[in-house]
């Protein structure tokens, strides 16, 4: 044998000297028409049996590598001499428009939760009810003896989209029936599907400022143009909405991200108007309004909607769980196809199993009785949070008033973004995780502050979290 071939060790010794064989001809070693040994030969030399030989000559013959009878000898073929080129370059130029912005829009820098802060206070951060582990076992394995095997309605399945109706109507006010309701992978495609059905390269969608950053680059990155309208304590300012008609306003009336604030009345209305009066979608991120503590929770913008303007988007990612990657949409009429085909488009249907899982959890009292202990624990640890942060940190912080969700907002009156960010620094270094509100922002914000996620920490660990916050702020 004139070439030289090392089988690696990885796998039966057939599919090694396949791959070994397959990488000598596709990097030239082994020139096109090359006579390869006899198989016996072969087989002598590397020290294998001749079966071994005879398959991976078989294997490479099917896969059009080399041509030949057993017998008359094998020979390497024309086209595979022919695929050897040059390898990929490590990176290419942006090889689309989308690629292009995605690039230099989304900044990956961004800290990914850490394993090695003690205590992390990063909003997204789940809540994780003990109670729901075997519950969602059970649920799950009924689901998967039942579920039929082949793809799911694009819709979603019909017993979770009746279930959402259910949910809707009883929690949220939102009075629609199944035909209205898409089931989706989280909020984070139902945005998706709003750009592609409803945003061309250059229109202008609205978003809160600050705003959700997976709302706003999954917009910037598909070409929209971004209107920023500043928000109060009363929610998003409608009186700055622009004259003229953007494609979509994204808002979180029931509780602003990451402000806190609720969409007043007269605002909803306005919010409302506007939208027939520009003829433009409004859709609605309702991504936790359903934890709110020292109240009922208020009726959605939806309820409202006489008009069928609004597209709601609710998430099961702060009721149930993020890893489960299901949201639904309630979608006006006259869109309904267009999002059915593009759900259909992107991935041909949800994920059955879990649908039915999630139906049948949300038909029994056990959901109700998970989000009970929900509210229980998220305002066991707001308060937790509230008092620490009075302790501990009360001349240096202002807490942004609000009483729901899974985070809180505070300001923090004398410091700068640079300030901050030895605040960050050193609270790292001591083992705490803390996030700015400075990145929510698309203008420059007046005041930089702190975006606390408490959901993910138990009260004991949310006490010690504040308490090193505070060693950090007389210290930095
Ligand atoms: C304001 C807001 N919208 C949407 C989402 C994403 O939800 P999903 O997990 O359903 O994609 C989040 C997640 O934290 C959020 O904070």
């Amino acid at each position: 044998m004139d070439f030289y071939l090392e089988l690696d060790g990885s796998g039966a010794l057939h599919v090694q000297l396949t791959r070994a064989l397959r990488e000598a001809i596709m990097a030239k070693r082994l020139h096109r028409d090359t006579r390869l040994p006899p198989t016996r030969t072969l087989a002598h030399e590397l020290g294998v049996s001749r079966n071994t030989v005879l398959a991976a000559y078989e294997q490479l013959r099917s896969e059009g590598f080399i041509v030949g009878k057993v017998g008359s000898g094998s020979y390497v073929a024309p086209v595979a001499s022919m695929r050897s080129a040059p390898p990929v370059p490590k990176q290419v130029p942006p090889p689309s428009r989308y690629a292009r912005r995605m690039r230099s829009m989304h900044h990956v820098s961004r800290k990914p939760s850490s394993t090695t802060l003690r205590y992390n206070l990063q909003y997204g951060e789940p809540l994780l009810n003990p109670k729901l582990t075997s519950t969602w076992r059970r649920e799950l394995a009924h689901a998967s003896l039942y579920t039929p095997p082949g793809y799911p309605r694009t819709r979603g399945v019909p017993e979770l989209c009746q279930a959402v109706c259910d949910y809707l109507g009883r929690r949220r006010g939102v009075r629609v029936n199944s035909s209205q309701v898409l089931i989706v992978n989280g909020t984070q495609q139902a945005m998706a599907l709003a750009a592609r059905v409803l945003v061309d390269e250059g229109d202008s969608v609205v978003v809160e400022d600050p705003q959700y950053l997976g709302a706003r680059e999954i917009m910037q990155i598909h070409g929209a143009r971004l209107v920023a309208v500043p928000v109060d304590e009363d929610g998003i300012d409608c009186s700055k909405l622009p004259r003229a008609a953007p494609r979509l306003v994204i808002v979180t009336p029931s509780h602003q991200f990451p402000i806190g604030s609720v969409l007043s009345l007269p605002r909803r209305i306005a919010l409302l108007e506007y939208a027939v009066q520009k003829k433009c979608w409004i859709l609605e991120d309702d991504y936790d309004g359903e934890f709110r503590y020292d109240a009922q929770p208020l009726a959605a913008l939806r309820s409202l909607d006489s008009q069928d303007r609004v597209i709601y988007v609710g998430s099961f990612s702060k009721v149930v769980l993020p890893s489960l990657r299901l949201g639904y949409m309630v979608v006006p009429e006259a869109l309904m196809k267009d999002f059915t085909i593009a759900k259909w488009l992107s991935d041909l249907g949800s994920s059955a199993i879990e649908q039915v899982a999630l139906a049948n959890f949300m038909a029994t009292g056990t959901f109700e009785r998970h989000l009970r202990q929900c509210a229980r624990m998220l305002k066991a640890r707001r308060s937790a949070l509230l008092v620490a942060l009075e302790e501990h940190a009360g001349a240096a912080i202002e807490v942004v008033d609000s009483d729901a969700g899974m985070h809180l907002a505070a300001w923090l009156p004398d410091y700068d973004e640079t300030r901050l960010e030895s605040l960050m620094d050193l609270a790292s270094t001591r083992g705490v995780g803390l996030y700015s509100l400075s990145p929510l922002f698309l203008r420059a914000p007046a005041r930089t502050g702190l975006l606390l996620g408490y959901a993910g920490l138990s009260v004991a660990e949310i006490q010690a979290a504040v308490r090193i916050l505070g060693t950090c702020l007389r210290d930095n």
